[in-house]
């Protein structure tokens, strides 16, 4: 298993030198073509160094706590058997923590039939989150490759044969034709970890074919201090509103490094009148 050197346990990469950016922004104020640049060039340098922290071990969610309630999950979906259990899904990567922590509870409940799907963009956050409305988002955060993701789970023990990394924007890639590619079918645990309502948002509605008798849906962005209207809070409310043939219960919460982080419910298809 992997223990790679932990780093601070934050979710947010301290600023270099916001200084010196006061000074370049004011600079290029008056030229647009100045200003992309200068914008690309900082999106790529935060890339380079959320690339180097992901390759080096940085954990953003606290893997015992996220580990507790992937037990509690597979408790109950496997409660009539471990037959009953299919694949788990995650939306939102990063450098694989979380896939390794599922990885881990499922050896422990002897689940090593579940296959393991993982997508992510693994170039961060989209541009667009500029434009959001949360001064914490950045474009790029969050960057890794798949080469060191893929390492990560090696590392930390997870079989590749049963785990898939799925490379792109969820636009891009939460499509029919990865389904089939796949042959992706019934889920049980589902992690949407991801902050922004517009990623969130698409990655349940993607999700929501996979829950075809019920599945614990786990809202790992569930805390993230944003307002209601931009996050995922608000991703789920709406998708649950918009999908009366689920009906949800509360699978409770789980803690990160220094707050709460993650909400989990059950979701259950009702059966056809
Ligand atoms: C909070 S991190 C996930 C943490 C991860 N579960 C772990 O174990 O460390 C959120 C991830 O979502 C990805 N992401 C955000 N918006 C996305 C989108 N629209 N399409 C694909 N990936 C996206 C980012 O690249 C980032 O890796």
């Amino acid at each position: 298993m992997s223990d790679a050197p932990e780093a601070a346990p934050s979710r947010f990469a301290p600023r270099p030198l916001p200084g010196v950016g006061r000074l370049l922004d004011q600079a290029v104020g008056w030229a647009p073509p100045l200003r992309y640049l200068l914008t690309e060039a900082r999106k790529a340098v935060r890339k380079w160094r959320w690339r180097r922290m992901g390759a080096t071990g940085l954990r953003v969610l606290d893997p015992e706590a996220l580990r507790g309630k992937f037990r509690e999950a597979l408790d109950w979906v496997a409660r009539d058997g471990a037959d009953k259990v299919g694949d788990y899904l995650e939306l939102g990567v990063f450098n694989g923590t979380s896939i390794i922590e599922m990885n881990k509870a499922l050896s422990a409940a002897n689940l090593n039939h579940v296959r393991m799907f993982g997508f992510d963009s693994f170039e961060g956050m989209p541009d667009s989150v500029s434009e959001e409305g949360s001064a914490n988002w950045e474009p790029g955060m969050y960057a890794t490759t798949l080469e060191t993701v893929r390492r990560r789970l090696n590392e930390g023990g997870v079989p590749e044969a049963r785990s898939f990394l799925i490379k792109g924007f969820f636009d891009k890639t939460c499509t029919p034709e990865t389904v089939a590619r796949y042959k992706m079918g019934r889920a049980s645990v589902i992690m949407i970890d991801v902050e922004q309502y517009t990623a969130a948002r698409p990655a349940l509605e993607f999700a929501a074919q996979f829950i075809t008798d019920e599945a614990v849906v786990i809202m790992g962005a569930w805390y993230t201090p944003v307002p209601y209207e931009i996050g995922a809070q608000r991703a789920y409310g709406e998708f649950m509103a918009a999908h009366p043939e689920f009906q949800a219960a509360d699978f409770g919460s789980y803690a990160g490094f220094d707050r709460q982080a993650g909400h989990a419910y059950k979701l259950t298809r009702r059966a056809q009148a």
